[in-house]
């Protein structure tokens, strides 16, 4: 938002995030964010605060917590969307505008616009569809921006002000929809649901490429020729993970039941059990690579993170990989290029070695678990001169069979012969 020329407080209740964005430092990584962070702060029109009265000086507010998956339940826990409402209410006027980002169960707009009404303040439900590790080219360059907003006059001015805001992206021709509350909420949902399903679907493939000796790899590309159906996420491996896909498509089923609605989207829980099958599926092939058991075996295991270019291990493949083969008797290492902090303390029983080498020294199995740029272009001689077994599991398909068989590894993947 700074970077498109407005002026922006950040108002968040951890002082040590906001100390270190006015310090120019992201709280998390993501690619060219902290350049966008030092230029905002040098500009003078971007700061951040706990000072939730601060509020009083904007015209539009960004609601932009998170709806984690409750303890112990499939629905989404939006107490933080609830409180971060109530604590604007007493800051707003009849010409403010509170624009909701945060995935919310479908319904949730219209209740929190009853709890404003009094103020005169207008809301509106703008999704939010960036991915990490692409966050500040999908932010800048949307695909598209969907308004959701309320009945009347209210519904018109919200969204001509977020029409100002967006002024520089709307003149690259980004498309636009008005819409109401509950089809802009579920468009969300819906999108991450179909996302999700499409992985499953390829991952399902997997599980029969694996039955018949077929390669999922090629079968991906084949059918992904048909541009009905498109080549993107369709990549089989270990699965999704992180902290939208898995829980949203769990908080769609919770809302789902509540609306009387649960069986048009019953098909999501098999998506949920085909992901992770896979989880327990990589740990079956990496124990009869090692002739059966974990027992005493080193194993290395490349990325922590859910994803690439992420410092993210909420609900990390990776992880839950390394975890299952650590309780099975293995000696497990985990590495990555960003993810090691966040990983380290959230398994603390781990052991986390930051440098590849290092890690892959006196290595019995490497699985290679999220695909980090540094481990696509690893050597298979380099890494087999520090390894103790040439035994290599590709969880993610991006290594060439080829090359590794070549240089002497046993090369296992998931979904391929
Ligand atoms: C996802 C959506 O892609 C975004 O559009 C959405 O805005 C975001 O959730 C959100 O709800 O906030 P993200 O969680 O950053 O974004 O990550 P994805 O790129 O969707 O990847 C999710 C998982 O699927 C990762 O673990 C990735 O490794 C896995 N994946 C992805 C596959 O296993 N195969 C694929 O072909 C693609």
């Amino acid at each position: 938002m700074a970077s498109l020329g407005h002026d922006v407080v950040g108002i968040d209740v951890d002082e040590d995030k906001i100390a270190a964005l006015n310090a120019g430092r992201p709280p998390f990584f993501e690619p060219g964010l902290g350049d966008l962070l030092i230029r905002g702060r040098e500009r003078g029109g971007l700061e951040f605060t706990s000072d939730v009265s601060r509020v009083s000086e904007a015209e539009v507010h960004f609601v932009c917590v998170g709806t984690p998956q409750k303890p112990g339940e499939f629905a989404a826990d939006v107490t933080y969307v609830d409180a971060a409402f109530e604590s604007l209410v007493p800051h707003l006027t009849s010409s403010s505008v509170v624009v909701g980002k945060s995935t919310v169960p479908v319904g949730t707009a219209q209740r929190l616009a009853v709890v404003l009404a009094e103020s005169g303040a207008a809301v509106m439900w703008n999704p939010e569809f960036l991915r990490e590790g692409h966050a500040v080219d999908d932010t800048l360059h949307p695909n598209r921006l969907v308004y959701g907003v309320g009945t009347g006059a209210d519904g018109q001015r919200a969204a001509d002000v977020l029409d100002a805001v967006y002024e520089t992206i709307l003149a690259d021709g980004t498309p636009r929809m008005i819409t109401d509350y509950a089809t802009a909420e579920l468009v969300k949902t819906a999108a991450n649901s179909f996302l999700a399903t499409k992985i499953s679907f390829i991952n399902a493939m997997a599980e029969l490429c694996e039955a018949s000796g077929a390669d999922v790899t090629l079968l991906a590309d084949a059918i992904g020729m048909d541009d009905r159906i498109g080549r993107k996420f369709l990549n089989a491996g270990l699965g999704f993970g992180g902290g939208c896909l898995p829980k949203d498509i769990r908080a769609f089923m919770a809302r789902a039941g509540e609306l009387g609605a649960d069986q048009a989207v019953a098909f999501l829980k098999e998506i949920d059990a085909i992901n992770m099958r896979r989880r327990v599926r990589m740990v079956d092939i990496a124990r009869e690579a090692l002739d059966g058991s974990f027992i005493g075996k080193r194993i290395t295991i490349l990325g922590a993170a859910f994803k690439p270019d992420s410092d993210d291990v909420r609900d990390s493949p990776a992880l839950a990989v390394a975890r299952l083969i650590a309780t099975q008797g293995g000696v497990v290492t985990v590495t990555d290029p960003e993810a090691i902090e966040n990983a380290s303390r959230m398994f603390p029983e781990l052991r986390f070695v930051a440098d590849t080498a290092e890690a892959l020294t006196g290595a019995d199995a490497v699985l290679l678990l999220t695909e980090w740029n540094e481990y696509r272009n690893l050597d298979p001689q380099e890494t087999a001169s520090v390894v103790a077994g040439k035994v290599l599991v590709d969880g993610r398909n991006v290594l060439d069979p080829v090359v590794w068989r070549d240089a002497g590894w046993t090369y296992r993947a998931l979904g391929r012969p």
